[in-house]
């Protein structure tokens, strides 16, 4: 069975969509059958896959809605082991589309369960919202991986997301743990970018990811040839970091199916002690030590 992962935050640009379709790319380079949900309507994971999403008919939209199984809108890409499930610009509209639907936080998470034996993970980016298709994806998924960008606002809305998680488990999904936060864009160079990964570490301690994503042009430039880094440029730092998140998590999954148990015990606390961990670092981040 897949393990289903969410890669979500309500902040813009934070580097969501790169890590999922890095992140699903390296999956994929280590063999491990991947399935790529793109459920944000800017379709940025399936356009930086190459995929023309303007003309398609089939996509995450129709499965939403229900006209179309997810068998029949799953693409493959030029990766063996990763296929789409791509986006369209129309799902804007479901979110209004759906507000009426019976468990319309529960579509997306019924729709799947037909395809997870076929994978081993399924990745879903989310979009910059808390909306339903957020909901949507928090709902489907195991876990969640909250990528924060090494920045001075790093952590702000943090708390918010949490509390949503906290809701989630509480009337959609008890399962949902949270696989970590990750933080992006580190550029070494940057007193400030040390000083949030000091910070976040010191505080939300093991749910923060032990790979750190650093700022590299080739993460950049990647999208606009329609590649994964790893066919962009597979001898990147880019490449490398994603790299190591993908053996980070395949590693605990591997810690996690030989019975280490009292997952479920810890997931149950974490929202909490995260929120007041996020809290520690946001007045941490006030204090004026900060310069330059
Ligand atoms: N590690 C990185 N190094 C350099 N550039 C990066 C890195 N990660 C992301 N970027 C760039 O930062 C911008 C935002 O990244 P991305 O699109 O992944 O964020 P997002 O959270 O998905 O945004 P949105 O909230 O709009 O969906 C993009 O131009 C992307 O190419
Ligand atoms: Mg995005």
């Amino acid at each position: 069975m897949a393990r289903v992962i969410a890669v979500a935050n309500q902040k813009g640009g934070v580097g969501k969509t790169t890590t999922a379709v890095n992140l699903s790319a390296s999956f994929a380079a280590a063999e491990q059958p991947t399935l790529l949900i793109d459920i944000d309507p800017q379709a940025n994971a399936s356009n930086g896959l190459g995929i023309k999403t303007r003309d398609l008919e089939k996509t995450v939209y129709e499965v939403l809605v229900g006209t179309m199984s997810v068998h029949e809108a799953v693409v493959p890409t030029d990766m063996p082991h990763l296929d789409v499930l791509p986006s369209h610009i129309n799902l804007v509209g479901a979110e209004i589309e759906i507000v009426d639907v019976k468990n319309r936080e529960r579509l997306l998470a019924e729709r799947i369960n037909a395809i997870r034996s076929k994978y081993k993970f399924v990745i879903i980016d989310c979009p910059p919202s808390l909306g339903l298709l957020t909901l949507n994806a928090l709902t489907a998924a195991d876990s969640i991986l909250v990528p924060v960008q090494c920045e001075y606002y790093a952590l702000e809305g943090l708390g918010q997301l949490l509390n949503t998680i906290s809701i989630v488990r509480k009337h959609l999904n008890p399962r949902l743990e949270i696989e970590g936060v990750l933080l992006t864009m580190y550029d070494n160079r940057l007193r400030l970018s040390n000083q949030v990964v000091q910070e976040v570490t010191r505080h939300l301690g093991e749910k923060v990811c032990k790979t750190i994503i650093g700022r590299n042009v080739r993460l950049a430039e990647a999208p606009s040839h329609g590649k994964p880094v790893i066919l962009y440029d597979a001898l990147s730092i880019g490449a490398k970091h994603y790299l190591d998140l993908a053996q980070e998590i395949l590693d605990r999954e591997k810690l996690r199916l030989s019975g280490a148990n009292g997952t479920m015990i810890e997931a149950a606390t974490t929202v909490q002690a995260a929120t007041a961990a996020v809290s520690a670092v946001a007045s941490a981040m006030q204090e004026p030590t900060v310069k330059g």
